[in-house]
């Protein structure tokens, strides 16, 4: 039982680092020859070239707009977040966690965001509680619309 499993992992590690090697000895070519024109002899710059921090994006990327259905939404439970378009264009966003006893909400159907341990439901416009014995709307969560990315900030 054991060698087989040896076997494999062994061959897992090296696949991995010939693919980081392959990969760093590519970006190291593409970028010192661009940036040599400028600093006459350098040759182990290579890593200091990186791009700057600002290109960063402000927010972390839920998803495209195309994914969220109008009148319905998504939910994403890595984040905990789900996200809504009541209207075409109009984007909401509302944590997962129900307000009842901390389940996470896993449909979003007929108007209404559902959560499966006890029948709450919230409104996909407002998050207010529409249905069960969940007590309060599920709070809000920011999100930035950028062209058609919706980013969770
Ligand atoms: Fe959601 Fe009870 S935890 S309805």
């Amino acid at each position: 039982m054991e060698t087989p499993r040896r076997t494999v992992l062994a061959a897992g590690a090296g696949g991995a680092a010939a693919l980081v090697t392959g990969c760093s000895k590519y970006g190291d070519e593409g970028g010192g020859s661009t940036s040599d024109r400028s600093t006459p002899a350098a040759p182990d710059t290579g890593g200091a070239n990186e791009p700057p921090k600002s290109s960063a994006p402000a927010g972390e990327k839920l998803a495209q707009t195309s994914a969220i259905p109008v009148g319905g939404g998504k939910i994403f439970d890595a984040q905990k977040v789900v996200v809504t378009q009541p209207t075409s264009g109009e984007f909401k966003a509302f944590s997962a966690v129900c307000t009842h006893q901390g389940c996470l909400v896993d449909k979003v159907a007929d108007g209404t965001i559902d959560c499966p341990c006890h029948g709450s439901k919230f409104s996909v416009e407002s998050a207010e509680v529409v249905d069960g014995p969940a007590p309060r709307p599920l709070p809000p969560k920011q999100i930035t619309v950028s062209g058609d990315s919706i980013m969770l900030t």
